[in-house]
């Protein structure tokens, strides 16, 4: 059972939490959503405000559901879901109907952003920016030799941190 939690109970390594376990970046609603996994991203304070950022190539189908619906959430599953990330990291929504997934529970969160009774914690969002990352706004080569050699620019979605939900 998830709830809401305070923000000053957010007390974690943003390194290890994106960067190593990684995240599920979940758009849409329980009615119509996809998820795809995300390593990339952060969190701090922008315009006085509690902010995520994240960053989605266009070309990925949770794109599409990051574009029509504000509300969106990041979720963060224990270690024995890592099967699900890899599926989500390496399968589009477009080849496979990630709602049918199983082994997690879609549930809706306030705000309409959905969530999974088996996270360890979910961010529910409210884009506020999106900003695509543009070819000559980026200084370095190695960066765009590595990362864009075809292309396909990410775009960085700036949201509003809404709620924190922990299990109880
Ligand atoms: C560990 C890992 C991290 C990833 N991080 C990102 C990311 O930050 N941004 C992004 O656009 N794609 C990222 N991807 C790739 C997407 O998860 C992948 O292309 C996925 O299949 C897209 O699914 P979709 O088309 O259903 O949205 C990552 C994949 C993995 C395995």
């Amino acid at each position: 059972m998830l709830q809401p939690v305070p923000f000053s109970e957010l007390c974690w390594n943003v390194f290890e939490w994106i960067g190593e376990r990684w995240m599920l970046v979940v758009g849409g609603t329980r009615e119509s959503y996809n998820m795809m996994t995300a390593s990339w991203g952060g969190v701090g304070v922008v315009w006085n405000e509690p902010m995520v950022f994240v960053f989605v190539r266009p070309s990925r189908y949770t794109h599409e559901f990051l574009m029509k619906y504000p509300s969106f959430s990041l979720v963060f599953l224990p270690e024995a879901f890592r099967e699900i990330l890899e599926v989500c990291g390496s399968r589009s929504g477009r080849e496979i109907e990630k709602m049918k997934l199983g082994g997690i529970t879609p549930l809706s969160l306030e705000g309409g952003a959905v969530g999974f009774e088996e996270a360890e914690l979910i961010l529910t969002c409210t884009t506020v920016c999106r900003q695509p990352i543009e070819p000559l706004s980026l200084l370095r080569e190695d960066i765009r030799r590595a990362f864009y050699a075809g292309g396909d620019y990410h775009d960085l979605f700036i949201a509003r941190i809404e709620e924190i939900w922990r299990p109880a």
